[in-house]
This record gives structure tokens, C-alpha cells and sequence, in this order.
């Protein structure tokens, strides 16, 4: 329930189409309520995910899209008790479901159950979060997934994991640079695969890296084999997050796993993609170990099983918790200029495989009257 009168309330949106690309409308949409389960939130910095550029292109969804947001609560459905008007929050809006959910605009309907309080973390650094990190949850820790224990509530290992090394390919990427250091809290080894932004990798805690750029897949893989020898006997590759997922990484991952010695009791090394791919749900076995190739949705956070659902929601306020403390780092943000004018230049960039190592947020205060 708001004491604002919405109806009051001037909005600013950029509208998505395969026909215009992204148009910034002056006075649109009105601000609707929010529904059950739901908070409005007034939108201080917002960021860009990659599909935000392919959904619009490719028809999939047009209108108003972006799903991370952080500003403060302007009203609160009837049954919400965590969120009060006035709150400082970050939050995971439903991707591609209807105008009001979209993040580039002045205000924005978003479940409560993904979002949280974000207490003196800076607005623009928790944008850089929601969409990537809960990506970065549900591959590692969904028990349809890669499925690794969890780190405990205070980020330490609640086992002992160091022999187990993770994969991470496209470690210096936001979803990617997300999952190295949920790995590494929980205790994992990680070797991490990333080219220009490398060093941020190795910053957030990789044991190995490996620059991919200018090599053909041969090399690889032994680039590969040759890291997971590097940490010693008794130590392997026990799954891989493919943060990248082309037609090279999937079959790259594949051909190595499976060539490598077989993990005790025979279990499946699993792979998680977040992509389509070719190889998805494949169950290959050349070698002497079975791989398994599964997808990650993030979607699941909002229309996923109960228990994806759960996983999500308690990890958003989790991760939350950690930024303040510093247990958990952001991504590098980019501050696009121009607010809600500069979506367009930052889409582009997403599209033109400008971006990396970095997060693009837009200060929407930065927009420009009309
Ligand atoms: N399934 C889902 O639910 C889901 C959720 C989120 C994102 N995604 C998808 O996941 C992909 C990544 O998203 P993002 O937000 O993390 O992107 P991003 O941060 O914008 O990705 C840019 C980064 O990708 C790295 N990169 C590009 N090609 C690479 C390669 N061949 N090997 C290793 N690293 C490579 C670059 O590393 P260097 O600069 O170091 O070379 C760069 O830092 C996108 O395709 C996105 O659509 C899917």
C-alpha cells in the first residue's frame, strides 16, 4: 500500500523493437500498482544484460525490458510485510512479461520475493548484481545443476573441497566473475578461462587462468589438461560452468572432461550452460568419464520449482548481506552517461562485444529533461 498517489507520478521509459531499437518516450507508461507478492520501486540506477539487445532483435519480446534494478520502494502489494515504503532496495524484475517489470523507466513493478535491502551499498554497484548473480546461483548450486554444496551463512566452505577444481569459462564476464567467487567461497578450486579482463579473474580469487583468445581448440584442451595436472594428484576437474556457451566452449568441454580420468564412484561431471546448445542434455561417455551437459535458466528464479524458487530468493538477500560486508564484490560498473538516454549506446555495446570485464548502469537522475 502506497500514501503516493501514483496516478501523480511522471514516468520516463525506453520502449525495446527489432523495427526502432531503443527509443526513450517522454511521459510513459503510467505507474502501475503493485500486485500481489510485488513492490514499485522508483528506479535510481539500473543495469544491461546481454538478452536485453537479443530479445528486442530477435522478436522475442518488445517493449520496456531490463531486469536489474536498485532505487527506493514507492508502494508495496497488500501482502508483503518484508518492504516498506522508503526502503533502499536492488531487486530481480520478471524478464521479458509485460512493461511494467521492465527496468529501463523511473519506476518498476518487481516481485519481492528477488529483492532485497540493500543497506549502505552503493545503488549503482548492487545493479550490477541481480540477473548474473542468481545466473551464477542456480548453475552452481540448483541439484539440477552442477549442484555443489553452498558456502555457509558467514561465506566459508562447509566441506572440504580444495581437491575439487570448477571450470569457469568466461570467468572475467559478469555471470562468470559471479560464479568464481560463489566457487571459491565454497571452497572449490578454479581454473578460469577469460582473455582481455583476465586480471579481474585472477583478482576474484581464480587458482589458474587460461587466455583464450587466438587459440584453436586443440590448444585448448591441452590447455586445459595441462592446468588441471598443474594443482597435483588427486585433484580434478569435477564441473564445468560454461558462462560462455558457443558451438567451441560446449564441445571443448565436452572432448576434456570425458578424456579425463573418471571422478570416484563413476558420477557424471556435470556441465552447465546458458545457452542453447547442441550438446544440451547430452550424456557422452568416449572416454573414461561420463559428462552431463545441462542448461541454466535464471528464469527459474521467478518460474522455477518451489526449491529454485527458495534457492534464489534466500541467495538474493544472501549476496545482499555479503556487498555490505565486503565478503562479496560487485562487478566493475561503467556508468553509461545520459540515464534512460543511454540505453541505446549501451545496448550497442553489449551487441558489438565491446563489454569486459565491466557491468553497464545507468543513472536514471542522469536522464535528460524533455
Ligand atoms: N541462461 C541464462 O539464464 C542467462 C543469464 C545471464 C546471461 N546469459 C547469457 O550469458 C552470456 C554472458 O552474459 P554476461 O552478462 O555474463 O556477459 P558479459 O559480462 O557482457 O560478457 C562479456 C565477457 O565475456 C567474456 N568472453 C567473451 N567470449 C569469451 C570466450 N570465448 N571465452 C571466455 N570469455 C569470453 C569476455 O571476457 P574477456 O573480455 O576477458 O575476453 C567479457 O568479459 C550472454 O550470452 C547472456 O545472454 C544467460
Amino acid at each position: 500500500m502506497s500514501s503516493t498517489d501514483l496516478s501523480s507520478l511522471k514516468n520516463d521509459s525506453v520502449h525495446l523493437s527489432k523495427a526502432n531499437g531503443a527509443v526513450l518516450t517522454y511521459g510513459s507508461p503510467t505507474v502501475p500498482s503493485p500486485g500481489e507478492g510485488e513492490i514499485l520501486v522508483k528506479n535510481i540506477a539500473v543495469a544491461s544484460n546481454p538478452k536485453d539487445w537479443k530479445l528486442s532483435l530477435w522478436g522475442l519480446f518488445e517493449g520496456i525490458e531490463g531486469n536489474d534494478i536498485t532505487g527506493t520502494v514507492v508502494s508495496v502489494g497488500s501482502d508483503v510485510t518484508e518492504f516498506r515504503e522508503g526502503d533502499k532496495v536492488g531487486s530481480f524484475t520478471r524478464m521479458a512479461t509485460g512493461d511494467q517489470y521492465g527496468a529501463y523507466q523511473r519506476y518498476t513493478v518487481t516481485p519481492a520475493a528477488t529483492s532485497w535491502k540493500l543497506g549502505n551499498v552503493k545503488y549503482e554497484e548492487a545493479a550490477t548484481l541481480p540477473l548474473a548473480v542468481l545466473t551464477a546461483v542456480l548453475g552452481l548450486f540448483d541439484k539440477a545443476r552442477l549442484g555443489l554444496e553452498e558456502p555457509s551463512a558467514s561465506g566459508k566452505p562447509q566441506g572440504d573441497h580444495s581437491k575439487e577444481i570448477i571450470l569457469i569459462w568466461g570467468a572475467s564476464s559478469s555471470v562468470g566473475s559471479f560464479a568464481l567467487q560463489l566457487a571459491k567461497l565454497a571452497g572449490y578450486s578454479v581454473i578460469a578461462i577469460a582473455g582481455r579482463s583476465g586480471s579481474l579473474a585472477k583478482k576474484l580469487g581464480a587458482d589458474v587462468i587460461i587466455d583464450y583468445t587466438g587459440k584453436s581448440d586443440a590448444q585448448l584442451k591441452e590447455d586445459i589438461l595441462s592446468a588441471e595436472k598443474s594443482f597435483g594428484e588427486g585433484r580434478q576437474i569435477v564441473a564445468a560452468y560454461d558462462a560462455v556457451t558457443t558451438e567451441t566452449t560446449t564441445s571443448v568441454l565436452v572432448e576434456t572432461l570425458g578424456s579425463s580420468p573418471a571422478l570416484p564412484g563413476g558420477r557424471d561431471k556435470r556441465i552447465t550452460t546458458i545457452l542453447p546448445s547442441k550438446l544440451e542434455g547430452t550424456h557422452s561417455s568416449s572416454g573414461p568419464s561420463t559428462v552431463h551437459l545441462v542448461r541454466t535458466n535464471v528464469g527459474d528464479s521467478h518460474n522455477g520449482s518451489e526449491e529454485q524458487k527458495k534457492l534464489t530468493s534466500r541467495w538474493i538477500r544472501q549476496l545482499g548481506a555479503w556487498l555490505e560486508e565486503g565478503i562479496f564484490k560487485p562487478n566493475v560498473v561503467k556508468v553509461i552517461p545520459g540515464g534512460l538516454a543511454g540505453v541505446k549506446e549501451g545496448l550497442q555495446l553489449l551487441q558489438e562485444g565491446k563489454v569486459s570485464g565491466e557491468k553497464l548502469v545507468y543513472r536514471i537522475d542522469d536522464t535528460p529533461a524533455q
